[in-house]
């Protein structure tokens, strides 16, 4: 086909396109073509626009790191982590769900450990935190044998990967349900982090007048054979930045009950204050698969 004028271009690009064998691949490609051009025609976008957003896409990938992912970070800063794991959880979006993205930092290769053991791999000042957590299925059933990933940052506001004063994998575990569908772990309260703001995330935080902070979190990824691999965070409500996080994460139904205890507990040789939480999770039917690990290492390492 040869293009007449502008509207000839979305023809002759959405013809070649309509040619895609695969038919999901087809369907992609053609919504992307619709609403790409949309969007091009609706901002009128400038050819020193264009040049930027090719720039700033570049940017993206040349500042992803094996310990450092800044298109993962941008997805989330618009949204777009979010909505897509809310579309896909929860029956189809259609019921309330406690899963949640992914975001940067899950490592593929957490240590195993046994209930009871603490996270704490290397001295990490702050207060402790005792968590006991439930699996059950949409019946209430418990899940037994479920392999559950807990990762999460320092009370400083740090993960391993980012850390160099922390020990490789501190703060990160892998547990497996007991019989009765639960595990607990001792560790320390995370504290809300700014996320990095030295690349294109932070130039879209700035223009947009955003603070970079997320709500304190622990992070878990619960993994069974006949069950959707579940992504959570459950976050701390009496965190200031609980209701404006930069990656749009929190949801109702991930809102935890951190409980403070200003004794100290001899049982656990935690000073005062400290934290508890007692965490119910409900996975559903369908495909256990492990997401692609978006980082590999600490800063530094290979
Ligand atoms: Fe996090």
């Amino acid at each position: 086909m040869i293009i007449e004028n502008q509207a000839g271009v979305t023809d002759a690009v959405t013809e070649a396109f309509g040619r895609t064998e695969n038919p999901r691949l087809r369907e992609i490609l053609l919504a992307l073509v619709r609403h790409l051009h949309g969007f091009v025609r609706e901002t009128r976008l400038t050819e020193r626009e264009f040049q930027d957003a090719v720039r700033i896409i570049a940017t993206l990938g040349q500042k992803t790191t094996p310990s450092h992912n800044e298109v993962v970070l941008m997805a989330g800063s618009l949204g777009v982590s979010a909505l897509v794991c809310l579309l896909n959880n929860g029956n189809g979006g259609q019921s309330e769900t406690q899963a949640n993205m992914l975001g940067p930092f899950w490592r593929d290769d957490q240590p195993l450990s046994e209930s009871g053991d603490t996270l704490e791999r290397s001295p990490t000042p702050g207060p402790k935190l005792l968590v006991h957590a439930g699996v059950a299925d949409s019946e209430g059933r418990p899940v037994a044998g479920a392999e559950v990933d807990v990762w999460h940052s320092s009370p400083e506001g740090l993960y391993e990967n980012q850390d160099p004063s922390q020990a490789p994998m501190n703060l990160r575990g892998r547990f497996v349900t007991d019989k009765d569908g639960r595990f607990h772990f001792r560790s320390v309260r995370p504290s809300g982090y700014p996320i990095p703001i030295d690349g294109p995330v932070g130039d879209l935080v700035r223009a947009t007048r955003r603070h970079h902070y997320r709500p304190a979190h622990l992070h878990f990824m619960i993994y069974k054979p006949g069950y959707k691999t579940m992504v959570s965070q459950i976050y701390a409500p009496d965190d200031e930045h609980i209701d404006s996080d930069v990656q749009f994460g929190v949801t109702r139904a991930l809102i935890g009950d951190y409980v403070r205890h200003d004794d100290l507990s001899a049982e656990h040789g935690f000073a005062a204050p400290w934290y508890s939480l007692d965490q119910p999770f409900v996975i559903e039917r369908g495909e256990a698969r492990r997401p692609i690990a978006p980082i590999r290492s600490k800063a530094g390492a290979a």
